[in-house]
């Protein structure tokens, strides 16, 4: 029950089980977060976006990484929104970090903004992936990354491990080809996938020409 009721808010965290849930991804993405992480170059100057921010732990993570750089975070719930400003604080006062509630489905940013796109955990629930994907390739700028992270890959030796999760959220865990299929078909280059021995993680790295 509780476990359903938790898996229940990841797409869209509300009330006390949405509280639950953001402080439980921060905690348990963390790992996943810094390994995916591991396979951009971040520079100290760079502006990055962070789709589905969550509770806000990959932009504080990123914050720590830039110098005079800019963290944005974009979050569909309003619950998210919140925690992530409370948890970066004192980037947000001080302009380092910027929070909205927004769908990666509707960036409000200009074409050409963003050195690096992250998005971790947080594509399954997208509504409408290949246009979702070209919306990003859009406020990305030439020779831009986007980097996906997931934790629910699925492999043809385990093809049933995210089956329960997969019956709650209404959503399913991605296979890597596909991954890199789609982000082909919405216009990407260099596109790159990278899995952890040990760990049904999975992480893409793509470029905008
Ligand atoms: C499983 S959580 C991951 C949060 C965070 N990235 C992390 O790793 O802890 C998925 C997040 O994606 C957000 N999300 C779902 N659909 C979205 C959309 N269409 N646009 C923006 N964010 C979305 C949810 O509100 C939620 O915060």
């Amino acid at each position: 029950m509780k476990y359903h009721k938790l898996i229940e808010n990841a797409a869209d965290p509300k009330g006390f089980w949405g509280r639950l849930m953001i402080k439980s991804m921060n905690k348990n993405h963390s790992e996943l977060t810094d390994w995916g992480l591991c396979h951009v170059e971040i520079n100290r100057n760079y502006t990055i976006l962070d789709i589905g921010c969550g509770g806000g732990k990959t932009v504080s993570k990123l914050c720590d990484k830039i110098g005079n750089g800019k963290v944005y975070g974009i979050d569909c719930s309003e619950l998210c929104v919140e925690n992530s400003k409370k948890l970066n604080n004192k980037n947000v006062i001080c302009g380092k970090a910027v929070i909205t509630q927004a769908s990666v489905s509707n960036l409000p940013f200009d074409v050409d903004s963003f050195d690096i796109v992250t998005a971790v955990e947080t594509y399954y629930f997208w509504p409408d992936k290949l246009n979702d994907l070209k919306e990003i390739y859009r406020v990305l700028k030439p020779g831009g990354k986007l980097l996906l992270v997931f934790e629910m890959l699925k492999t043809d030796d385990d093809p049933f491990k995210w089956e329960k999760v997969e019956k709650i959220i209404g959503t399913n865990a991605v296979k890597k080809e596909e991954i890199s299929d789609i982000l082909y078909r919405a216009g990407y280059i260099n596109i790159q996938t990278f899995t952890k021995s040990g760990t049904s993680w999975l992480c893409a790295t793509a470029e905008k020409s």
